[in-house]
């Protein structure tokens, strides 16, 4: 879709896969198997192209308080490394101290992603940035004072002038394309699920090897979790949500198959990153099994691939096996030192 700029950044952060695909004759549905390889480069888009010193301002800028009215919340309060990127609650908790509508999702390999919201409503990266920040229940930042007060610290002054030379002060375009920067650099590390996908068979046991065969097989959930981030970037109803929470269909309210409709969300690292769905309705990986295995709310927009399964409990042990081999065991984040 884009016509994205090449960069080995994969390669920079020592998460690249030297390996090849699956070795010749090796016994697995190789064809399926190929199909989940890493990628080698993270894309960016090329009007904001990858540099490390806008990366790191827009570390810096992520990590940083100053972008809530009370000074306590910054992006990675919600979005949080030691949590999988994401906050561990149900529904996300911000200035107003009462839960929001939704979910915190991970910001690990958004990169990869096409549309951005659990319903799809931000187009880029860049263009969720402020959301968060005008948001009186979020982070109910004044964005102009915020400029303001950014433009005061000489360390982000300086951050800036290496992050866009000769670009002048600090303004809303700066802090969109650093922080997009940063944040497309948030990749999930090597899995055991990747090494096995390389052709190590010693990497995942054999329950999580035939819970591999029902995600493909069986219970179709590579049907929207394909690829090596494990989602299409696309809009379902799985049968979530109460009768009010339309996601998708909100912005379409024409279209049956969007009412409903969430974001397939990548599922690496997905077994640190409880509770479940764009409303944290599931408490762990055992209730979402339990979902898909009953077929969630019957109704006209229900995707096609969600019905009634019958797993057995061995069947859903082994699907919870394979889902336990897509987290990865990474070095831990640095936070930074914050200009003041
Ligand atoms: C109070 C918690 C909270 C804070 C603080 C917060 N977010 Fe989020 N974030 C959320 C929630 C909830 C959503 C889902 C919003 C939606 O779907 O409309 C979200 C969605 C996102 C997404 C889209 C992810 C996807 O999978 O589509 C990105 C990117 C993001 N936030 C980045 C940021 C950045 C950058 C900041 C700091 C400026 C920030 N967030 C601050 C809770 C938070
Ligand atoms: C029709 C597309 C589709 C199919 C098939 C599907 N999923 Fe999903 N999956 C989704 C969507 C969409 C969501 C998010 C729904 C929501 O937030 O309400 C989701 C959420 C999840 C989650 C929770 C992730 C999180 O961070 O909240 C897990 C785990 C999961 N799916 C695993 C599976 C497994 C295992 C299967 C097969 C048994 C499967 N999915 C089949 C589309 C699908």
């Amino acid at each position: 879709m884009l016509d994205r700029t090449r960069l080995a950044v994969l390669a920079l952060f020592g998460l690249l896969s030297m390996a090849g695909g699956p070795p010749a004759g090796a016994a697995d549905p190789a064809e399926a198997k190929r199909s989940f390889a890493r990628p080698v480069e993270v894309p960016f888009p090329p009007q904001n192209p990858f540099s490390a010193a806008k990366a790191a301002f827009g570390k810096a800028l992520f990590f940083d308080p100053i972008f809530s009215a009370s000074g306590t919340i910054s992006c990675a309060s919600c979005h949080h490394p030691g949590l999988a990127w994401g906050d561990g609650l149900p529904r996300a908790i911000g200035e107003a101290r009462t839960p929001l509508a939704l979910r915190s999702p991970t910001t690990l390999n958004l990169a990869w992603g096409e549309l951005y919201g659990w319903d799809g409503k931000f187009p880029d990266l860049e263009s969720v940035v402020f959301a968060p920040l005008a948001n009186k229940a979020n982070m109910n930042r004044d964005i102009a004072e915020l400029i303001h007060d950014l433009n005061a610290i000489p360390g982000y002054r300086a951050m800036s002038e290496a992050a866009f030379p000769g670009g002048g002060a600090i303004d809303r375009g700066k802090i969109e394309e650093a922080l997009a920067t940063y944040e497309r650099t948030i990749v999930s590390g090597q899995a055991p699920f990747d090494q096995w996908i390389d052709g190590d068979e010693s990497a995942i046991g054999d329950a999580a090897k035939r819970g591999f065969a029902l995600f493909v097989g069986k219970g179709e959930c590579a049907a929207c979790h394909g690829g090596w981030n494990l989602t299409d970037n696309a809009f379902h109803d799985i049968g979530t949500g109460g009768d009010k929470d339309f996601g998708r269909g909100r912005l379409f309210p024409g279209s049956t198959a969007l009412q409903y409709a969430f974001k397939t969300p990548s599922l690496r690292d997905v077994a640190h990153r409880a509770p479940y769905m764009h409303d944290g309705s599931l408490s762990d990986l055992g209730a979402v099994i339990d979902l898909y295995d009953r077929g969630g709310v019957e109704r006209p927009s229900r995707d096609s691939h969600i019905r009634r399964r019958d797993f057995s409990a061995a069947e859903k042990a082994d699907l919870i096996a394979f889902l336990q081999t897509l987290s990865a065991e990474d070095p831990p984040t640095t936070v930074p030192r914050l200009p003041r």
